[in-house]
């Protein structure tokens, strides 16, 4: 079945490269990605593969194996980035201001791919497979909305598989977690009120400027007072804005930033422990406050035995050296962990890395680009997974 799975998709490859530049030139933003997913939907009816669309801009597909079984879900983000691409490739972006910086567009084209093969193969699976095409995967998060629409369910799914295409790991290599892979998202508003006035006369005002700007340096205790130093946590406070003229003390100061973690737990001290810290200065200080908590993404958590067996199947596929675990999850998120949260999976970072043909730049990068040999792997990986977990007794 292995090589069998790989003549289909060596024969694919050329179509596979054509089907990530086509999206790479018509980027969408989150909830805005109408135009591709009519080309999802297209290509999937065009493959004879069932599919719908879900919250607006998401597409659905589905394989009926022959015989019946279990439902594997295979995810691939589809949203683009609000950037003015800069990589002067032949097929750069053709939307100003949009670009996909992140390599979503290689996720459709391996999603995409894996369905088109899967589909000639129904015949040697039961169960089914189910294509998740996920609209806003940046922000806020489509996997939730999705979830509440009822992605998971008819058929039921019992496991599910993604991956993210990593600039800082070598190309033909894959990073592995067996536990946690990617931080919770958290995000915080302030907003300080005192009272404006002339800034020659402060003493008839109440600058929140000042007062803002003692909450920002508290906040910081936080993590470097109060958090076990084993514990991984980040608290960045990444905008502060008042006033906007040389000599007037503004009415308020706005605060914003980000909270990243792995615990749990700390979900909840974090904003206990912030507000507690607001609201003591802002009384010390004679201002009012308003503070805003909100949970954007949890803890991406990897599924131990699943991924023990996605683990197998890619070493019989790529070779035990290139299967790296991942021994430092990343501060960063993803709204992956909302359905890790529902089934058991696996997400994993496939390397595409390759400085000797200029490609090393970050995700989100004005000239950001990958490696186009990586996307047949990533269908690999994707399809001999499923193949393996339906047919597995
Ligand atoms: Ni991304």
């Amino acid at each position: 079945m292995k090589a069998l799975i790989k003549k289909k998709i060596d024969d694919f490859s050329k179509e596979l490269i054509d089907i990530r530049r086509y999206f790479h030139q018509y980027p969408e933003l989150m909830f805005e990605e109408y135009e591709t997913s009519k080309k999802i939907s297209e290509l999937l009816t065009s493959w004879g593969i069932e599919n719908k669309t879900i919250s607006k801009t998401g597409v659905v597909g589905l394989i009926r194996g022959s015989r019946p079984g279990k439902t594997i879900a295979v995810r691939a983000d589809i949203d683009a980035l609000p950037i003015d691409e800069e990589t002067e490739l032949a097929f750069s972006s053709k939307n100003k201001g949009r670009m996909h910086a992140c390599g979503h567009d290689g996720h459709i084209a391996m999603g995409l791919g894996t369905a088109k093969i899967l589909s000639e193969l129904k015949d040697h699976f039961n169960g089914n497979v189910k294509f998740i095409f996920q609209p806003a995967e940046e922000m806020p998060g489509g996997a939730g909305y999705l979830i509440k629409e009822g992605v998971l369910e008819n058929p039921k799914v019992d496991a599910i598989i993604g991956l993210h295409i990593w600039p800082d790991m070598e190309k033909g290599y894959i990073g592995i977690s067996k536990g946690p892979l990617m931080s919770a998202v958290d995000k915080f508003d302030v907003e300080v009120i005192g009272k404006g006035g002339h800034g020659a006369f402060p003493n008839k005002a109440i600058d929140p400027i000042v007062v803002g700007s003692q909450i920002i340096t508290a906040l910081q205790s936080i993590v470097s007072r109060e958090i076990d130093p084993f514990d991984c946590v980040v608290l960045s406070s990444c905008a502060f804005n008042s006033g906007n003229v040389f000599n007037v003390i503004p009415e308020k100061a706005n605060i914003t930033g980000t909270i990243r973690y792995f615990n749990k737990a700390f979900s909840e001290y974090i904003p206990k422990r912030m507000e507690e810290i607001i609201s003591g200065i802002t009384i010390g200080f004679r201002c009012n406050y308003k503070f805003e908590y909100t949970q954007l993404c949890p803890v991406v958590v990897n599924d131990r035995a699943f991924t023990n067996f996605f683990e197998n199947g890619a070493k019989e596929i790529m070779g035990s050296e290139k299967v790296i675990e991942i021994e430092r999850p990343a501060m960063g998120g993803e709204d992956f962990s909302f359905y890790l949260e529902k089934v058991p999976g696996t997400f994993f970072f496939l390397g595409t890395k390759d400085e000797k043909n200029g490609i090393s730049k970050s995700l989100h990068h004005p000239q950001y680009n990958f490696s186009e040999e990586i996307l047949s792997a990533g269908v690999e990986l994707f399809a001999n997974t499923v193949v393996n977990y339906l047919n597995k007794i």
